[in-house]
This record gives structure tokens, sequence and C-alpha cells, in this order.
């Protein structure tokens, strides 16, 4: 595979992506699309909608799925009701951490539970700050150690901001712990830090009264559209709300190109079902899933499926995966997130509905006053569902296929960069440079060039362009050697190139190349539109 460093040149030289606001020295963690950018992240968005949602067809029953079902979009507002944040688990829950290495001065993020590795002044340390977790939580203990004993073979020692492991649990570890890193100064202390952007609403709000936050996920909305969509619709379960647009998370470390970012796209499904179905549906998505991204060209190598071992499961998720991509800016062997498909159970619905959570199973989420009531009310509304056909009525669970659409664009273009030998128009072998993309995703579908500028070429050329960009995103180029015009559309991805030529003025008939294989042969002018549509389709 590539190297990232090329992909990243290749993205800038061709419009793909830019740092933002560059002229002023880039802005940490956001990223542009320039032209050919929009198109390729268009393709990725519109391949997701259409594969699941406008062409899903609710009467057939898909391979592999245990029922039919309907799938709804939605588009729901970035800001929402400060409330809907308290209920989801955000506002008290979703944090990071970050420790700087005192060294190298470099900044490393881990989440509460499952810590990481840092590696600062030539040890390699496991940081964790599960001391902000109940001592008594044995639970949460039982997991966390677990989890170490699972990645900490390797540990020079381990550093824990607290106090909570027994010397039971210390008899269990592999490796003897050592003191604190912070007393040795080798990492500053842990610093806790909400990932939401937090802004203000009404011109006259102060901090408090006015405080909202932009969506850290796309799912919420949806949660707290499912009355309005069973209400306004004929949906019944098991069905599914589908949703793209932007999430914005404060990361820490924002890091490797598009990957983590703090502005960015998510597709995200939340599909309701009955309880007991909720197994069937959860295998049916992971993989559907894994599916949809080796149709649209991820190769078997490079792609898997992770499911999430018992400790690192949220705790309402009786089953996660992760799908997973072997991004160039790993170390071999490793795999970075493309997109996770959890079993939620019937959290979300009863939170909203509650804002209860259940002690017993939510240790992690539950902040009850002193007089036993929620610290957070939920909404008051019933969410529920009556079966029509079993009068019963139950809160349905959800399975969430949630996906980020820049990662799944950058996996595509990592996946699509090849570097080739081909003759060049001398017939000389020269390296060439090409995104392999599958028809679908390429942002261009056809160039078309006149050989020469004259002999009434480019007015035939221009007529072909014409009509096939009615339908296509396609391209005309009359500048420089036809064998450069054509480099120039490999570069970028564009699966065909065609060619009006001295033939074409006495029979009428084009000559079509193909990216990958270089092939070339003729087609008569008034058949391109339909080749090229066809082929594209295929
Ligand atoms: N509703 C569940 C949820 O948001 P998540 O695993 O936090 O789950 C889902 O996010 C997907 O969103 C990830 O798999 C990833 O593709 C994308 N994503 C999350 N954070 C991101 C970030 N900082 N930059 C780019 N994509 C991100």
């Amino acid at each position: 595979m590539a190297s990232m460093e090329k992909i990243v040149s290749l993205c800038k030289r061709r419009g793909f992506m830019f740092q933002s606001s560059e002229i002023y020295g880039g802005f940490g963690g956001f990223w542009d699309y320039g032209p050919l950018g929009v198109e390729l992240k268009r393709n990725v968005k519109e391949a997701w909608w259409q594969d699941m949602i406008s062409s899903h067809n609710e009467l057939l029953l898909p391979e592999g799925a245990p029922a039919t079902y309907e799938m709804v979009g939605l588009d729901s507002t970035i800001i929402m009701h400060p409330q809907v944040w308290k209920c989801s688990g955000h506002y008290d829950l979703f944090h990071d951490y970050m420790v700087d290495c005192r060294q190298s001065k470099k900044r490393y993020r881990f989440d509460q539970v499952r810590g990481r590795w840092v590696e600062c002044k030539d040890q390699k340390i496991f940081v964790t700050t599960l001391a902000d977790i109940e001592e008594e939580d044995a639970e949460v203990q039982r997991r966390a150690l677990k989890f170490f004993k699972l990645r900490g073979k390797d540990a020079d020692r381990l550093s824990y901001d607290g106090d909570f492991m027994t010397l039971d649990a210390l008899d269990n570890m592999d490796q003897v712990l050592g003191p604190d890193a912070n007393e040795l100064g080798t990492l500053t202390e842990p610093r806790e830090f909400n990932l939401m952007f937090k802004t203000t609403v009404g011109a006259l709000s102060s901090e408090e009264d006015g405080a909202a936050y932009l969506r850290p996920e796309t799912a919420q909305g949806i949660f707290v559209n499912f009355k309005n969509v069973l209400d306004s619709t004929r949906v019944r379960l098991p069905f599914g709300i589908a949703q793209v647009g932007k999430s914005f998370r404060n990361e820490i470390t924002p890091r490797n190109f598009t990957f983590r970012s703090r502005e960015f796209e998510q597709m995200e499904i939340e599909f309701f079902c009955p309880p007991d179905q909720s197994q069937q549906w959860y295998r049916y998505w992971r993989d559907r899933r894994v599916a949809w991204y080796k149709e649209l060209g991820l190769s078997g190598d490079s792609i898997r499926m992770r499911e999430h071992h018992a400790e690192e499961l949220a705790h309402y998720s009786t089953g996660t995966a992760d799908i997973e991509y072997a991004f160039p800016f790993l170390a071999e062997g490793e795999f970075g997130e493309l997109e996770g498909v959890s079993h939620r159970g019937d959290f979300d619905l009863r939170s909203h509905m509650e804002g209860k959570l259940d002690p017993n199973t939510n240790p992690l989420t539950v902040e009850l006053n002193e007089d036993g009531k929620p610290r957070h009310r939920g909404s008051g509304r019933d969410l529920s569902y009556r079966d029509e056909a079993t009068n019963e009525k139950y809160i349905p669970h959800v399975v969430e296929p949630s996906a980020g659409a820049d990662r799944a664009t950058l996996a595509f273009l990592c996946e699509a960069y090849r570097e080739d030998e081909a003759p060049d128009e001398k017939g000389k072998m020269q390296t060439r440079t090409l995104l392999k993309f599958h028809p679908r995703l390429a942002p261009l579908k056809a160039a078309v060039f006149p050989l020469v500028k004259k002999d009434g070429m480019p007015e035939v050329a221009k007529e072909i362009y014409g009509e096939l960009k009615e339908n296509l995103a396609v391209f005309y180029d009359e500048k420089g050697a036809v064998g450069r015009r054509y480099r120039r559309q490999d570069e970028v991805g564009t699966p065909y190139c065609i060619t009006v030529d001295g033939q074409t003025m006495q029979d009428k008939t084009v000559t079509i190349r193909d990216r990958d294989s270089l092939e070339q042969w003729r087609v008569p002018m008034k058949e391109v539109s339909t080749e090229i549509q066809q082929r594209i389709r295929e």
C-alpha cells in the first residue's frame, strides 16, 4: 500500500482535500474538500443512501435478514435541546483524557475505561484514570483489570491514578506495578476533557442558561424523533431511520489527515426492532455493512470486522463490532475504525423517556440525586411501541450501524491509490499513478478529448461532452499531449477517457480507453453515452 505522504500530497495537488483556513496557517482538526474531493465524498454518501434506503425494497426479504423491514430518512438539527445530551449520557460521560510526555511534549488522548499505551522517556506506559470510578464498583474494576491483562503483556510499568487496585488484583497482573508515572515526572497529570463543543443560544443568554452543544453524533436526533416518525408515517417495527450529517467533537489530538477531525460527517442508522429479534438484527447489520464496503472496493485483506471483548463494551451494549480498515498511517497489522455496529438495547429510548438509568445495569451512567430522583429528567413522553398484532407494548431495541463519511472516503482513497508501469505515448514504460476507484465512487466518470485542437475535432468532442454531461460528471480537456491528458485522468481515478480523432471525422466512431486495463476500443459516437452509463452501473 502507498505511503500516506503520497496520498496526502495527491489530495492537495489534485484538489481532493485541503487544510481548513490554509492561508492563515490551517486550523487543527478541520479539513475542506476541494472540487474533486466533494464529488468523491458525495458519491460515498449517495452510495450509502441509495443502497441502505432508496433502493431498499421493504416487500422483499434481504439475504440473511430475519424479516422484511422498512427504511426511512431524517435530517435533524445540529443544535438540539441541551437536555438531549444530559439524557443521552454525553453531558456527563463523553469525556476523554489527556496526558503529555514531559520530555517529548507529545500529547496522548485516551478514554476512561480503555486507557492506552504511551511512550515517554524510553518507557512504554499504560495510562488510565480508573480512579475516577468508585472504588466499590467491583464490576468496573473487574473489567479494567481484565482489559489490562489482555493488553498488559509488554508494559514497562502501569500508571494508575488512584488506589483502587487491590492486592488480590495485583497478584493477578502479569506486570509488577511501578510507582505512579507522575511521581517520576514522566507524564503530566491526566486531564479530563468533555468532547462536546459548547455554544450559546439567544442574544441575551448567559453561559449557564443559554448553553447548548453542537451534536457529537447524529444518532440522538433520530432517537428524539422516534415517536414523530412512528406517528407521521406508516412504518411498523422492524424499521430503520437513517441520517447523514455533520457531527462535532473537540478531539484532543486530531490526527491522521481526516481520520480524526473535529468536524466530520456521519452516516448513521438506528434500527428499531422487537427485543427478541435484536441479536439476529445485530448479526444481519454487521455482515451487511462489511459487505457494502467490499462491494465498493475495499479488499478482503485491508478490511476486517472485530467483535468487542465483553470488557470493551459500553455498559448498555450486548454486542459491538468495529468494521476496521488497515489505513496506511498505521503500523503493519494495525487497523483503524471505519464504522461501529452496536446493539444498544433500549438504552436510548428509555433514557429519553424516563431520564432514569438503572443503577444495576448502568453503573457508569446513573446519577441519582439524594432524593432518589434521576439527576437528568427525561422527556416524560411515552416512547414505547404497541405491537398491533399481539397488542404487546414494549420499548424497542436498537441496532446501530454508525459510519463516518470522511473515514469511508479516506479508506476508499487509500485503497484506490496505485502506482504501476504503463507505456507513455512513445511506448516507453513509465511509472503511472492511478486511483482505482469503483466507478460509482469516481469523482469524474469520463473525460472527453479531441486528439488535436483542429480539423473540427474540438467541436465534435464538445458535442459528446454536452450529451454525457446531462447525466454524468464528465471533464473536457483539449490542452497538451493526449498521453499527458490520460495520465492526469488516471491520477484522479476517471474510469473512462473518450477521444475524438481523425477517424472520428470519417466514420463517426470514437475510442474509449479503460483506466485499469489501458485497453482501447472504438464505438459509434451515438452509442457512447449508453455504453459509459452501462459500464458505470456494472
Ligand atoms: N452514534 C454512535 C457513534 O457516534 P462512534 O464510534 O463514536 O459512534 C461512529 O462514531 C463513526 O463516526 C466512527 O466509526 C467514525 O467513522 C466516525 N467518527 C467518529 N469520530 C470521528 C472523528 N473525530 N473524525 C472522523 N470521523 C469520526
